[in-house]
């Protein structure tokens, strides 16, 4: 989501007469998207910030500003903390960068982190001449009411809420009129979407990508990020029925001890979880699941962490994403008696050393199979093209530029760490 919001603030300074540049020295302004998920994330942001340090000396004009959801978090503290900084804006204000941009050139300095009722998309200015890549992101829900015990999505990015069906559909339209052949739908709470059609009435998530898929041009379909408790028969049928949307599914389930799990507020058990990966795999057998994991939340015995390996050896993960708890202020989690350090680490060590087992094994399951890749650039060494296969792994072959934008077949031949290599048919 931060991609997509940094590509959104940039197209609205755009329209105010800013150009993109890759380098720091030439900029006039200088914006930091960050993320507040983990402590090593927030914390980032500081030492970033230090190395403008020199810029400014230079170039008295430059103007650095902090947004995203560190800056809602924390944000005076950020000037006070590094002087620096100039603005300060939080995820639900972006659309007010190019009125603040004209303040602080008079040399104010500007917080705005208040969750206004307009809704930010409607006042986001976008570029309409730009050329997309095959592979475009959008956002169809913010925020989450959920409160996992551990998270500061709710406080930071707020509650959630859903945009309209035509937007979404109407924002799609223009992404595969300007080359976009696959739309990965974005939300913290992806499949909670609701968003209303007309007065009265709302679409859910599965109704939503009925109606992209009827976008000539456009060829694939993802979500992501989902809630196991969201996930509606209607988007287990859609993954059955639906042409267009990718066999891939990332579904977060934290923990794989019920304690850990209620402790987390997470409103589900592990069973619940299993049986639920059994009903998506029976609507699409060949389903690659994807998940994140937590290790060291508070009170996490060695054998409530034995049930987390065992959820992961029954479900079969081929893509995954874990993380050491990393205490979070304000979150309940936070004031509970906390997991060692050490600890911490020997788990997340067992727990990455399984996923990446399994990783490999689905990965190696690919040799030999033909997967349809949508390519997406050329490669680094040349004469290479890359792409994604339905299944989101990278693929690289022989080929040219000419074949970016095209879903092509290809026959897998090799599986690498992080990607596959094959031949175009
Ligand atoms: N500590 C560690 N990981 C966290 N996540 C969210 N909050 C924390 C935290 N305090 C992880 C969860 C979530 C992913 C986006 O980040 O696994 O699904
Ligand atoms: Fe955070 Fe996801 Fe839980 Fe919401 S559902 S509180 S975004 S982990």
């Amino acid at each position: 989501m931060n991609v997509y919001d940094t590509e959104r603030m940039s197209e609205s300074l755009q329209t105010e007469g800013y150009v993109p540049t890759d380098s720091a020295e030439d900029a006039d302004m200088i914006l930091l998207n960050t993320c507040h998920i983990r402590e090593k994330a927030a914390e980032k942001v500081y030492s970033e910030l230090g190395r403008f340090k020199n810029l400014k000396s230079e170039n008295p004009n430059l103007k650095i500003g902090v947004v995203g959801c560190v800056a809602q978090a924390e944000g005076e503290e950020i000037i006070r903390r590094q002087p620096l900084v100039d603005l300060v804006v939080g995820p639900q204000s972006y659309h007010k960068l190019p009125s603040l941009e004209r303040q602080i050139k008079n040399g104010e300095k500007k917080v705005e982190i208040d969750f206004p009722t307009e809704d930010k998309f409607d006042y986001l200015a976008k570029r309409t001449d730009i050329r997309r890549a095959p592979a475009a992101f959008l956002t169809i829900q913010e925020g989450c009411d959920k409160f996992c015990a551990f998270c500061v999505v709710p406080y930071t990015r707020g509650a959630e809420v859903s945009r309209p069906v035509e937007k979404v559909v109407s924002e799609a339209r223009s992404l595969v009129d300007k080359g976009v052949k696959e739309i990965t739908l974005l939300g913290q709470n992806v499949n909670a979407y609701h968003g209303a059609v007309e007065v009265g009435t709302q679409f859910t998530l599965a109704k939503l990508i009925w109606k992209l898929e009827k976008i000539d041009g456009l060829e694939r379909i993802r979500y992501t990020t989902s809630h196991p408790n969201d996930m509606t028969d209607d988007l287990i049928e859609a993954h059955a029925d639906c042409r267009k949307l990718m066999p891939y599914l990332h579904l977060p389930v934290q923990s794989g001890s019920n304690k850990i799990l209620k402790r987390m507020n997470r409103s589900h058990t592990a069973e619940a979880y299993i049986n639920l990966i059994g009903s998506i795999r029976k609507a699409r057998p060949d389903i690659l699941i994807s998940g994140d994991f937590i290790v060291g939340f508070p009170e996490e015995t060695d054998d409530d962490f034995e049930d987390t390996l065992d959820l992961i050896r029954t479900v079969g993960y081929g893509q995954s994403y874990s993380f050491k708890y990393s205490v979070r202020p304000g979150t309940p989690a936070a004031e509970r008696k906390q997991v060692p350090e050490e600890i911490k680490n020997i788990r997340l060590h067992k727990l990455q050393k399984l996923l990446g087992q399994q990783q490999k094994t689905v990965q190696q399951s690919m040799v030999g199979r033909t997967v349809r890749v949508l390519f997406e650039k050329t490669g680094r060494q040349s004469g290479q093209v890359v792409g994604k296969s339905d299944y989101l792994h990278a693929v690289h072959v022989l080929g040219d530029q000419s074949k970016v934008g095209h879903v092509e077949d290809v026959l897998i031949s090799r599986s690498n760490t992080n990607s596959l290599e094959g031949k175009l048919i």
